[in-house]
């Protein structure tokens, strides 16, 4: 029976569920339908810790006011060791406040679980996460790097629960740019073999140029192709053939994506984002055909226009949504095209159960109807396979317009890295300036990054934000490297500490005692519901909302309590185990949104 129960209920569960599981059974006890016991955490805080209001939906089902409900749930739950405080309030609220020695309990099982009390979900999925979506031989831009940096810490949380996530890159490999850069090649160098129709190869396994050269091609042939009609009928006839297979253009073509891809790679190790595959949109195209021939064949598919279309428009539609474009009037294959057949090469290779998607949310009416059209044409069971797009918002500069280089350019991520970390730089140095050259630059890498990622993954993804350097690096607020400094703090404590009491062993966190110590020990035990809500949301703002919430936590602790002076042995190793689990928790935490913290700053 509960009321003797004095252990934690159930290993790892969330101490809200355990606190729900509790009050559902004094429900019960009490003759109500133990449904009504659901509790969540408080929102006066000032009030108490969790509350439940089921009392209220309670009146009506009893036909008793609900005060006299929550006053027999009290009556039930008030020699419940659980809880320090259980009370009634008008009209029917049920306010309580956690046993000490249970957050204790609670805090002593986290701290000797790897994963810090999360648990392993019990029927893990297959999860393709399809993000960073950088073009071959153009450049990448902003909407890059939020899709790579959003799409990194949805894999990472995913992964964390267990689930088998895999990370695809879906470079753009198979457009017009193709054409247009294998165009300008020819005009500069047409004495190259890939350009004789004659010759047969074996083509040269060195690349004709190099990232370089192709970072100044590819901009000259798309400005050629924009203001020189013939040009660009040139740039669309070589996509064509490219597209039915010429040697020498698929030859060019594997160069080009080869010398891209190294380049790519190295960008997205720098901001610590990794791909499981690497594939593109050329990768799609050998289904197309079968596809195309089957929507057709089921009556899905039919010429409008001369175009193949796919009507997706459903009833209750409050917007016009445009047929689905499967071919252009000249054959050519589309933007959804292309996702489709990838739907259909992921399903074959993998059985995802889930695939998500980022991009700009200006690409939400395109998967819209890709998500539609292969539901509606059976590409994918609606039951079997979800398919969820995250559309998020714009990077803008200072002056409100999408952020663009000192240059005025598209972003270069290299220098975008570098302004960030020069700034860190600057500052850590002139914080303390007793630090290495070699510390200064882990400092400047890490909390560069921290201060990118974070100033990014603190808002919801759907929303704009505005990238300023200054406010990114402060060391002072809802920031990355408030963040890195909260955690460096606590290593420095602990370094401090076990340097001067190499034998300590503390054993136990104890009950709280003061107020900022059970704040602390609360916003631990919210770690499992911050992970849980970033994974089911999909909103790593969330984590970052929880990581933040607990640094402040830790440093209002930290200010009221001087752990090297404590004098009772005991309290100052249960702090110490205490910050201990708190730099766990955020090293675990951190780590998810995808960076990591430095040993000092
Ligand atoms: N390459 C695309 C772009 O730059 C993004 C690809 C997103 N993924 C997808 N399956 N469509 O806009």
């Amino acid at each position: 029976m509960i009321l003797n129960e004095s252990a934690v209920r159930h290993d790892m569960e969330k101490l809200v569920d355990q606190i729900t599981a509790v009050v559902s059974e004094a429900f019960e006890i009490a003759g109500f339908d133990p449904a009504l016991g659901k509790c969540a955490q408080s929102n006066r805080p000032d009030l108490c810790q969790y509350q439940c209001n089921g009392a209220m939906a309670g009146a009506k089902l009893y036909h008793q006011p609900p005060f006299q409900i929550a006053q027999k749930v009290v009556d039930v739950l008030s020699a419940e060791p659980m809880f320090e405080k259980v009370e009634t309030v008008r009209p029917g609220f049920i306010n309580m406040d956690v046993a000490l020695d249970y957050l204790a309990g609670l805090l002593n099982e986290m701290r000797e679980d790897d994963r810090c009390g999360v648990p392993v979900a019990e029927h893990p999925l297959t999860i393709i996460v399809d993000y960073g979506g950088a073009n071959v031989a153009k450049p990448l831009h902003v909407g890059h790097l939020r899709s790579a940096i959003i799409g990194e810490a949805i894999k990472r949380i995913a992964r964390f629960q267990g689930h088998t996530v895999i990370g695809d890159v879906h470079l753009g490999d198979w457009g017009l740019q193709m054409g247009q850069i294998i165009t300008e090649l020819r005009c500069r160098r047409p004495e190259l073999p890939y350009f004789d129709a004659g010759y047969s190869g074996p083509y040269p396994e060195e690349a004709p140029f190099t990232i370089s050269d192709l970072e100044e091609i590819y901009p000259c042939a798309s400005g050629k192709s924009k203001a020189d009609p013939a040009y660009k009928e040139a740039a669309q006839q070589a996509t064509a053939e490219l597209q039915a297979g010429r040697p020498g253009y698929r030859a060019l073509w594997q160069h080009i994506i080869n010398v891209s891809v190294a380049d790519l790679k190295k960008n997205y190790d720098k901001l610590d984002v990794h791909f499981d595959l690497w594939k593109g949109e050329s990768d799609a195209q050998p289904y197309i055909p079968a596809m195309v021939e089957r929507m057709k064949a089921e009556g899905y598919a039919y010429l409008s226009d001369g175009a193949l279309v796919v009507d997706v428009q459903e009833e209750g539609d409050t917007r016009e949504i445009p047929p689905c474009m499967i071919l252009k009037s000249d054959g050519a294959v589309q933007y959804e095209t292309t996702d489709l057949a990838t739907i259909i090469q992921r399903q074959q290779d993998y059985h995802p159960d889930r695939i998500i998607y980022l991009t700009d949310k200006r690409q939400e009416l395109h998967f819209v109807r890709t998500f539609r059209c292969a539901y509606k044409t059976g590409l994918v069971d609606k039951d079997k396979t979800e398919l969820t797009f995250i559309g998020f918002g714009t990077m803008n500069g200072k002056d409100g317009k999408p952020f663009k280089t000192r240059e005025g350019g598209v972003l270069r991520l290299e220098y975008l890295l570098k302004d960030v970390s020069d700034a860190v730089y600057a500052k850590s140095k002139a914080a303390n300036p007793s630090l290495t050259e070699a510390e200064l630059q882990e400092i400047a890498d890490k909390v560069g990054l921290a201060a990118i990622k974070y100033g990014d993954l603190s808002n919801q993804p759907s929303k704009d934000y505005v990238f300023d350097v200054d406010r990114f690096t402060a060391f002072e607020g809802n920031t990355g490297p408030y963040i890195m400094y909260t955690m460096v703090r606590i290593k420095s404590i602990l370094s401090r500490f076990f340097a001067e009491k190499p034998d300590a062993e503390p054993t136990a966190i104890l009950p709280p005692e003061s107020r900022k110590e059970t704040d602390l020990y609360l916003a631990l035990a919210r770690f499992q519901d911050a992970i849980e809500d970033a994974y089911t949301q999909n909103a790593p703002n969330r984590l970052c909302h929880y990581i933040y919430e607990l640094s402040n936590a830790l440093n209002a602790f930290y200010a009221d309590h001087n752990i090297m002076k404590e004098q009772d042995a005991q309290r100052q190793g249960s702090w110490i185990l205490l910050v201990q689990l708190v730099l766990k928790v955020l090293e675990l935490s951190v780590d998810l949104v995808g960076f990591s913290a430095p040993d000092k700053m």
